[in-house]
């Protein structure tokens, strides 16, 4: 057995097309396994495309796997092409939030929000007939990855259904933290089937976080991430990563970002920031990890910094740990200045 990464052979996600994925979709360039609104589950799980991917863990070739920006899973398996039921699903349509994050939900939403609603409303519909069978055999569920578990009647209701599928499932939960409370964590029994909680905050300052997230709550993100922190010093989480979307407008937060993660014994997650499809002019000035952004040669100095070495307290993407100086002449007196 060698370690590979295991979401092709356990993991499902499905988004609100109905499309099934093996991990996020932006990290295999939108392929899909099928679509549960044209196949059922069990043809879609050990079809031809999931076959045709899960070859390239066999062949050592990975023509569908964007590796730079992704987050693998490494396990000791055996690639084989037919696998059982997941292990694992992803629970990815419901885009329902109680926040505007400027890099994520962009100006020309609203439209798009009534066609989506108009996508998730099938799924809900469906969601018994469709997902009770998979949800028996999961060990593992996520939530939300499209929205905001906490701020979302539909994602509550399904962590209820689920836990009275199966009571043994654990929860890997990403949320942006803000309803993520004892409260209301002890209200939805999820105490003690937490298996890893995401939290995104993007800054290590409430000035850097209301620049990115309209109508958000600093305070009260900070509040809940030192109680999920208990729970882990407690061993009931093994999990508690802390993310962070590198912007132009809080790149200067990343050191302390990865201070404040040691100082509760979280994992710092550095992302590149990704370009919505509606490219506008905010996204080129948030864009920081593009060469021609003026910002570009001091995020790579940043990214230097010893800090980020730190394993067991920060992750930075390969894509952003790949990054180099536009100008290295520039680049060197950069250095020298920061030296000085
Ligand atoms: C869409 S959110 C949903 C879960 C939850 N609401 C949250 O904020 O964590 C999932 C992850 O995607 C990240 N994200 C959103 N927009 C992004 C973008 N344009 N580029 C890179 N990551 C992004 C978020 O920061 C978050 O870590
Ligand atoms: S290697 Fe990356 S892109 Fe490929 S399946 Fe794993 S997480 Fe997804
Ligand atoms: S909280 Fe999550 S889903 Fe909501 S806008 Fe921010 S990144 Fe997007």
């Amino acid at each position: 057995m060698t370690k590979i990464c295991q979401h092709p052979f356990k993991t499902i996600q499905i988004q609100n097309t109905g499309e099934v994925y093996c991990c996020c979709c932006y990290w295999t360039d939108f392929y899909s396994f099928g679509n549960i609104f044209d196949s059922s589950f069990e043809e879609i799980w050990n079809g031809q495309k999931a076959q045709d991917f899960r070859r390239q863990f066999i062949d050592n070739n990975f023509s569908f796997c964007k590796t730079d920006v992704c987050d693998p899973a490494f396990e000791d398996i055996t690639p084989t092409l037919t696998v059982p039921f997941p292990k694992r699903i992803e629970f990815s349509y419901d885009r329902h939030c109680n926040v505007r994050c400027i890099f994520c939900r962009t100006q020309s939403d609203n439209q798009e929000e009534l066609h989506n609603r108009l996508k998730e409303k099938r799924i809900e519909d469906n969601f018994d007939s469709i997902f009770t069978p998979v949800i028996q055999h999961a060990e593992l569920v996520e939530l939300n990855s499209a929205g905001e578990l906490f701020a979302s009647k539909h994602s509550i209701d399904i962590v209820k259904k689920i836990i009275k599928i199966n009571p043994n499932i654990q929860f890997r939960i990403i949320s942006n933290g803000i309803l993520f409370s004892k409260k209301n964590t002890q209200a939805l029994d999820l105490e003690n089937r937490l298996n890893s909680a995401i939290i995104s905050i993007h800054s290590a300052s409430k000035n850097t976080y209301d620049k990115l997230v309209k109508n958000g709550n600093f305070n009260a993100v900070i509040d809940n991430v030192r109680y999920l922190a208990n729970l882990k010093n407690l061993g009931k989480l093994q999990t508690l990563q802390l993310n962070f979307v590198v912007t132009a407008l809080n790149y200067k937060d990343m050191k302390n970002f990865v201070k404040f993660a040691k100082d509760i014994n979280a994992k710092a997650f550095f992302i590149n920031y990704h370009r919505q499809i509606d490219s506008d002019s905010l996204q080129s000035l948030l864009d920081i990890s593009l060469p021609s952004h003026p910002k570009y040669n001091e995020l790579v100095e940043i990214l230097s910094d010893p800090i980020f070495n730190d394993d067991e307290h920060c992750v930075v993407n390969d894509y952003l740990k790949n990054l180099k100086p536009s100008n290295p002449s520039l680049f060197q007196r950069l250095k020298h200045l920061f030296k000085k």
